[in-house]
This record gives C-alpha cells, structure tokens and sequence, in this order.
C-alpha cells in the first residue's frame, strides 16, 4: 500500500497560514507567526486569552501574560521564526525515548515532525516500534505493508527508496514498521555490530533531509539501543503523571553507556512535559519536581493535555493540519520553534 501522496505545494517558511486569522495570542505566549497581517507583537497588550490554553497551562494566566513566565516557572525565551532554508542536510538525527509506554512518544515524533515540515525543514520520521502506532496516525494501516523499516535493517542491498512512504504533509516523509520488526531485535542478536544497523541503513538518506525523528518503542532493548546509537539527540517526553520520573534514572544511565561505548555525540536535547494540567495541584506540582531534577534540560514548551490528541490518531494526521488552530497545535510548533533554536545555539 502506499500512503496518500501529497498534492499541496510546500508549506512556506513564514509559518502556518492557518492561525493567521485567530486574532489573539493563544495565551498570549511567543505566538508571533500567528499575528494577523499588519498586527505587530506587544508583549504588555492584554490579549483575550484562549480559556483552554489558559486552563491547561497557565493556573494565573493574567501573571504569566505579564511577567512572560513560562509553564515551567522559569522565564518564557522568544523562540524565533526559523528562517527559509536553501538547501537541505545533513540531517540531524533525534530519537523519542521512554521505555515508560504512553507517555507521549508517538503523538510528540507526528507532530514535532509536522511542525518542523511546517517552517520548510525536509523531516524523515521512522516508525521503530513493531506496534506500528506512529504508522497508524499518519494513515498507514502497517497489516498492509509489503516492505517496512524491518527489510531496510535487515536485507542487505534493500533500497530505502522501496520502504519510504510520502505523508500527507508537504516535506515529511515516513519509513513504516509492523510486527515484522519485532523479529529483529532477536535476529540482530548474532549480527555484526548489531547495535549499529539502524545507523547504517539511514545514512545514505541523511543528505536528503534537515531531520530524522525516531520514534522508539517502550523498552531499553536492541532496537532502542540501536535508535540511540544512530541519534544526535534524544527527546525524552515525560507524562506529568506520579510516576513519571521512576525509570528515568535508568533511562539516562543507558543514554550515558551509548554516548562512552557506541555514540560519543549523543546529547540529552530535551525532557518534554507531557500531558499536562494546570487545573490539577498534581500536574503542577510534577512539573516543578521535573524542572528541579533537570532545570535547562527541560524544555519550555509543554505539551498540554486535550483529547485532541486521541482524535488525531483516529483522523489519521498531525494535529497541526487536523486542527490546524488549536492549542495543541501551538504548542508543538512551539516545541519545533525551541529545538531549532537550541540547534542553533550549538
Ligand atoms: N497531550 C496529550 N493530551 C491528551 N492525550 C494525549 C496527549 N499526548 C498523547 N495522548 C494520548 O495518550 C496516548 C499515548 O500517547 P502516545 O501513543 O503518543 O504515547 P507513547 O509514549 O508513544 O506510547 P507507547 O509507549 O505505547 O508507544 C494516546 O492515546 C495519545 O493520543
Ligand atoms: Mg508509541
């Protein structure tokens, strides 16, 4: 099967056409692509808030409008609009890690993809959970598939060109997995350099795209070892949930035995708060406790919770175009916007 074959044109770099119309500052955060035409940025205006932002990020929306702090407590840094790129690549490779399942791993590689796509950046995302979910919500039905991520790993001489699946957004491109690559984390067991397979099979596609997202399974096994061994950078979304800090101690230490034994430029890019309810003592009080374990290591955007996020794995899409508006979709270009600021800092 094949996915549906894009026939918009390339978004532009200036940003998502489609909140141009909103008229306000979704919770009056660094929303300045969102400005109608002619509108400039004032930071002291008192814009209406958006009531749902408001309610799932900022407890004293009023204060944080004010004083630019930011859902983490800590000041909200202006993450600029990405200028246009001219060419492309190499790419930069990320790899969405918790070995803790729903946390928000697949929903985070979909739409940081999308949003990255959105500001003109050519985005490979690899489907490396044999669940297939990251396939799923983007409209895949991996029962299907002839050819996934698994014959890429595992056949030598298999071209990426016969796995890779356009999206429906302009600029993103996807290699798919299903059950089949379950069988590859045993049969790599005996392989030469096993670790390193993924690395390999996605080098020569490097050169074609700006970023590769890989999208991990919940566990600390082969495949994962093996996404972190082909990654630059690892995001680490956390549900900002009791229990959301149990394993990241563990989490870091493998990260920590990739970098010294098998990929010395591996960097920690991010923790990312997931899931998140300001209406709730409990999530507040996680991220706090997130923000004083990892301070600069956590992101400033956070992903709030809002059950549009369960409806874009039934539509099939990012957020970013199924509700191209949203609070939800803010806040992923937002994430878009900060990583390629810090990619920009290095
Ligand atoms: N910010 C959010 N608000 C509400 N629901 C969310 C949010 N992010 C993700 N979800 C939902 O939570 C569930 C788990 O999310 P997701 O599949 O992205 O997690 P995961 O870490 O990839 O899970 P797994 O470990 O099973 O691969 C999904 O149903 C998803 O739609
Ligand atoms: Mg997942």
């Amino acid at each position: 099967m094949t996915a549906h074959q894009s026939q918009q044109a390339h978004h532009g770099t200036d940003g998502p056409q489609g909140d141009a119309g909103s008229g306000h500052l979704p919770g009056g955060f660094a929303e300045h692509a969102e400005l109608p035409e002619g509108h400039f940025y004032d930071p002291d205006a008192e814009f209406e808030p958006d009531p749902e932002y408001a309610a799932t990020l900022a407890p004293d929306a009023a204060r944080q409008r004010r004083e630019r702090i930011g859902p983490t407590g800590r000041p909200l840094p202006y993450f600029p609009i990405p200028g246009p790129v001219s060419e492309h690549g190499p790419a930069k490779i990320i790899a969405m890690c918790n070995q803790k399942g729903g946390v928000g791993k697949t929903t985070s590689t979909i739409n940081l993809g999308a949003a990255l796509a959105e500001y003109g950046r050519r985005v490979l995302l690899v489907d490396f959970d044999p669940q297939g979910a990251l396939s799923v919500g983007l409209g895949v039905n991996p029962m299907e598939l002839d050819l996934t991520v698994y014959n890429l790993l595992m056949e030598r001489g298999m071209s990426s060109e016969e796995v890779l699946l356009k999206t429906a957004v302009a600029g993103m491109d996807l290699l798919p997995s299903n059950i089949d690559l379950s069988a590859a984390e045993v049969q790599l067991v005996s392989e030469v350099a096993r670790e390193s397979t993924l690395q390999r099979a996605l080098e020569p596609l490097l050169p074609d795209y700006d970023f590769v997202v890989i999208d991990c399974q919940p566990s600390l096994g082969l495949l994962t070892v093996n996404a972190l061994t082909a990654a630059h950078k690892v995001i680490v979304p956390l549900e900002c949930e009791f229990f959301a800090l149990r394993g990241v101690a563990l989490l870091t230490e493998t990260i920590e035995k990739v970098q010294e034994r098998l990929n010395p430029q591996l960097e920690l890019d991010g923790i990312l708060a997931t899931m998140y309810d300001s209406r709730t003592v409990h999530s507040r009080e996680v991220l706090a406790r997130v923000v004083e374990a990892f301070d600069d290591n956590v992101y400033h955007t956070v992903i709030g919770r809002t059950v549009r996020f369960p409806e874009t794995t039934v539509a099939g899409e990012p957020i970013t175009t199924y509700a191209s508006n949203s609070v939800g979709a803010a806040a992923y270009r937002q994430l878009a916007r900060e990583v390629l600021a810090r990619c920009h800092a290095e």
